[in-house]
């Protein structure tokens, strides 16, 4: 399916392009990339890809080469609630590892997969550098702080049932103040 920008991202697409030099247009590709996958459901077709080739007037390779370097676009759909482990050191001395078995379990799937009622796709990342309240779990856009299986089973539970997660942490914690 033909992938164009609905109106209102037109606009925001001209005010993107206005703060690169007339020769340097190509350097809104990442941001037209993000702009792109927000609109398509959190993820970069190969639609996608040509519509952005086209405006930059940049070959598809190219765009492709960006998108596929950077974790942040998704280059295969996604559920509506994307959640990403952190792996890194930091957030498994503090139990990432269960948190994410517990949740394999609950939801049925595994990591790189998403349930099939389309809520829910599983992916690891390195350091999403929130480690001073590790474990962490980024949702969409926003981070899941001070998790314990528990409370990330909590999360799971509220997002199912159409309710927002508290961003941040957990535990009630403020910022990265020492835990009593
Ligand atoms: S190690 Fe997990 S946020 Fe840095």
């Amino acid at each position: 399916m033909t992938f164009e920008f609905n109106t209102e991202n037109q606009k925001k697409v001209t005010e993107i392009l206005a703060k690169y030099p007339q020769d340097r247009q190509k350097s809104a590709v990442m941001p037209l990339l993000d702009l792109a996958q927000r609109q398509n459901n959190n993820w970069i077709s190969k639609d996608v890809i040509s519509c952005i080739s086209n405006i930059l007037k940049m070959p598809e390779i190219k765009v492709y080469e960006v998108a596929t370097f950077y974790t942040m676009y998704n280059l295969k759909p996604v559920g509506k609630y994307l959640l990403q482990f952190c792996k890194t050191t930091p957030c498994m001395l503090r139990g990432i590892d269960k948190i994410i078995h517990d949740c394999e379990e609950k939801l049925g799937i595994k990591m790189d997969e998403t349930t099939l009622d389309g809520l829910f796709t599983l992916k690891e990342v390195e350091c999403l550098g929130a480690c001073v309240n590790a474990p962490v779990v980024q949702i969409n856009d926003d981070f899941a702080e001070d998790l314990t299986s528990e409370n990330f089973q909590q999360i799971l539970n509220d997002l199912k049932s159409g309710k927002e997660f508290k961003i941040g942490s957990q535990t009630g914690r403020q910022c990265s103040a020492p835990q009593e």
